[in-house]
């Protein structure tokens, strides 16, 4: 399997994401680092697994490395602060480096630190899970959860490159897997048919890991959100289509609480209702729905009552001057945002998850 690269053009901002196997442990990453001094910033999960290896991509540079502990609930402004206090310990200036060796917790945490220090310092992007490498890794979006609300505080903060090696996905655990095949459908859904049938195809070899199948869908996706991001880097509008099934998603997530379905979870059932709303024909619908649960993703959502789905959805009554927007496909590979959507058919989608 060949090493591919594909640039996300952002002018003098651009970058490359080099997508290979084998990549840890062998590519030349210190040609991308342009001072002396590496931070890593992983997780006490997955740098007993590629912190060596990466380390070894790195070779000539001063590496230090800081493993924050695992999970969404340490996505927090302390584990910045433990970031920057490493950096200030160490006396790092704006030369150095900062490198997320990990998913898309890891990735968010250590690029906000990066934006953050010194008013931005070099950051670079080692996604170790499926949704890191075609998702969250790509894009420049950074930031931390609040009490508040998720996501609450970022930064746009462009990595200097993103290197996947697609070899890490082979101890990802199978649920992670699966929740980052949703992102994959997504962007076949949004923006490429002929992707969407490669996945109906593959989709059997994908879960079993075959690697070609798994390169080909990280490489496919990389390059449709590459494109996206080209063309509209700060969400201005086009980048919204990314959010396809998001807003329904979200709201799953934020009535359960966070932390029981996994993100990918509520956007694959959130792409079903973002179907659902969308004027495109049945045969289209249940190709998506199918899609889904051929990934072992849930197709419909979880019970959780309409009346909290719509309060989390901003449907509300406190919130009615809003005006909600969605992602909508007009054809299965082609999306768009929309305030003018059929609230009746909305209100018949969010009354299904009553019990
Ligand atoms: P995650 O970072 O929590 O990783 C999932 C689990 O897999 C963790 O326990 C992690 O330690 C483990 N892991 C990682 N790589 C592994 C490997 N190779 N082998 C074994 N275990 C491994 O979750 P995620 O799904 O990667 O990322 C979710 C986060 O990404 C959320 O916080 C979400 O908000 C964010 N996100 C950001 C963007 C963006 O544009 N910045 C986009 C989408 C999602
Ligand atoms: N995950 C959506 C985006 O990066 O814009």
């Amino acid at each position: 399997m060949a090493t591919t690269t594909t640039t996300v053009e952002l002018g003098e901002r651009s970058y490359p994401i080099v997508i290979g196997h084998g990549l840890l442990g062998r590519y030349d990453l210190a040609a991308h680092v342009q001072g002396r001094d590496c931070l890593v910033v992983s997780n006490e999960t997955v740098a007993p697994l590629y912190l060596k290896a990466l380390t070894v991509c790195l070779g000539g540079k001063s590496v230090a490395s800081i493993a924050l502990k695992d999970g969404e609930a340490w996505k927090t402004l302390s584990a910045v602060e433990s970031i920057l206090d490493r950096l200030v310990e160490s006396g790092a200036n704006r030369d150095t480096t900062v490198i997320a060796l990990g998913g898309g917790v890891v990735g968010d945490i250590a690029g906000f630190a990066a934006a953050c220090y010194m008013r931005g310092v070099g950051f670079i992007q080692v996604p170790t899970t499926l949704l890191a490498q075609v998702d969250s890794s790509v894009g420049g979006k950074t930031g931390v959860n609040h009490p508040g609300g998720k996501n609450l505080v970022g930064a746009f903060h462009q990595p200097r490159i993103v290197l996947i090696d697609t070899d890490t996905l082979q101890t990802l655990p199978d649920r992670e897997l699966k929740a980052g095949l949703a992102e994959v459908i997504k962007h076949g859904a949004i923006a490429d048919a002929g992707f969407f049938a490669w996945l109906e195809a593959n989709m059997p070899a994908l879960l079993a890991r075959d690697p070609e199948a798994l390169a080909h869908a990280v490489r496919r996706s990389c390059e449709i959100k590459a494109a996206v991001v080209a063309e509209d880097e700060r969400e201005a509008g086009r980048r919204a289509i990314l959010n396809f099934g998001h807003t329904f998603g979200h709201a799953i997530e934020r009535c359960q609480g966070y932390g029981e379905w996994l993100h990918g979870e509520a956007v694959a059932a959130g792409m079903v209702m973002a179907a659902a709303l969308s004027d495109i024909d049945d045969e289209a619908r249940g190709r998506i729905a199918a899609l889904i649960e051929s990934a072992g993703l849930p197709a419909a959502p979880p019970k959780i009552g309409s009346a909290a789905m719509s309060a989390a959805m901003g449907m509300d009554k406190k919130v009615q001057d809003k005006k909600l927007r969605f992602v909508l496909l007009d054809r299965l590979g082609h999306a768009f945002t929309t305030a003018d959507f059929d609230a009746q058919r909305l209100a018949a989608i969010v009354a299904a998850v009553d019990g």
